[in-house]
């Protein structure tokens, strides 16, 4: 089903033209409400009651855990996809000679903790480009008996290059390897189902297709790792931090599932509630028909881009929400300004120029768009 435009929920101006989710998403009218409520309430402490420290970060859970088909038990809550990655890195097991695969150009915060986990153990990093094949085909082609782990999205940042996560998630389990993925560029925007591509850890910072504020984001983390290494030791990851009064009575057990993984002052009173409103909304929406209908606008926008020599990959190679556009020669010079300059708001990754948009799009930015890129390419 298409969903039609929802600009009345964001505060965006009808003269600016956003196409760049993938840089960083506004935010919803209600979003923004629940963070001013939240913070509200902070500046009135006697209003925050024990139970806040837990029942807004349950939630989201809940509604993280829906939009990936995943449980609830099995997510925590991070500040960043780096952190995610971390403890992923602090928990898989990587022995000298093993490999790690990535991908060429794979965003860093996906790739550094793998650079100094290689170094630590005696393992390699394996990089995977096209090569003249689909990039999937050839991440599937570097996964063998001595991968140790793969650490991938969903789709690449720059380009959108689609992964096929359920054939890569199989041919991880045939081989031992563990799967780690960094959703950030497409959960709530690309369907995905964690029971069928079973990653061992998964990460996704809120801020870009969750629709979420900055400073947070979600983690699934498979049961079998539930008895895993925390990157920190909060007082709320322990079993009974729901009695205040007995926190000193230090125990070593945890809260149950992947709660152990929270990172420290997690039940933030303005983030969390953002983050749950805004989670609801993509629930209602449904993720099937936000691709759908993202899918409809990058395809419009390539078609008409198409006309002035811009290629991007088959529609079968990218999901529906992230087009990558590259230029028949040189990008030209002062390109992203020149749009800027006419309220057209995209970003660069490389020498590809993307094209990401929400249901925030409307026709008339897509019209805005055309004619500042055939402008600033004459
Ligand atoms: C694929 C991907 N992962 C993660 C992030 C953000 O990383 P972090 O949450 O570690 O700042 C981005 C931001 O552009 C990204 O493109």
């Amino acid at each position: 089903m298409l969903i039609p435009p929802q600009r009345h929920l964001f505060d965006i101006p009808d003269d600016v033209a956003y196409l760049n989710c993938a840089y960083m998403s506004p935010l919803m009218r209600p979003v923004v409400e629940a963070g001013r409520a939240g913070i509200g309430r902070k500046a009135r402490p006697w209003t925050i009651v024990r139970d806040d420290f837990f029942t807004e970060s349950d939630r989201a859970r809940a509604l993280f855990a829906q939009l990936i088909n995943g449980h609830a038990d099995c997510v925590a809550v991070i500040p960043a996809a780096s952190y995610g990655i971390a403890v992923a890195a602090a928990n898989v097991p990587v022995a000298r000679g093993q490999e790690i695969v990535v991908l060429a150009e794979q965003f860093p915060s996906n790739v550094y903790a793998w650079r100094e986990l290689a170094a630590e153990r005696g393992a390699r990093i394996v990089t995977v480009d096209e090569d003249n094949a689909p990039l999937s085909e050839r991440v599937l082609e570097h996964i063998g008996p001595r991968t140790a782990v793969a650490a991938l999205p969903h789709c690449r940042w720059t380009d959108g290059a689609l992964l096929d996560l359920e054939s890569i998630g199989a041919r991880c389990r045939e081989v031992g390897a563990a799967l780690v993925l960094d959703v950030t560029q497409s959960a709530g925007a690309l369907p995905l189902d964690v029971a069928r591509v079973q990653p061992d850890f998964l990460v996704a910072a809120c801020y870009k297709w969750l629709l979420g504020p900055y400073s947070l984001g979600f983690m699934h983390v498979a049961p079998r790792w539930h008895e895993g290494r925390a990157l920190e030791h909060s007082w709320i990851a322990r079993a009974g931090s729901e009695d205040f009064s007995g926190l000193v009575d230090y125990r070593d057990d945890f809260q149950p599932g992947a709660q152990r993984f929270d990172m420290g002052e997690r039940a933030s009173f303005h983030l969390m509630p953002m983050a749950v409103t805004a989670l609801a909304q993509l629930l209602d929406w449904g993720v099937e028909n936000i691709a759908q209908t993202l899918a409809e606008r990058t395809r419009d926008v390539a078609t008409r881009c198409a006309a002035l020599g811009l290629t991007a990959l088959p529609e079968s190679g990218r999901p529906g929400h992230y087009l990558g556009l590259r230029f028949p020669g040189a990008v030209p010079a002062g390109l992203l300004e020149a749009l800027a300059r006419r309220q057209v708001y995209l970003s660069m990754r490389g020498n590809v120029l993307r094209v990401t948009p929400h249901l925030f799009n409307t026709d008339g930015d897509v019209a805005r768009l055309l004619e500042a890129l055939a402008s600033a390419m004459r």
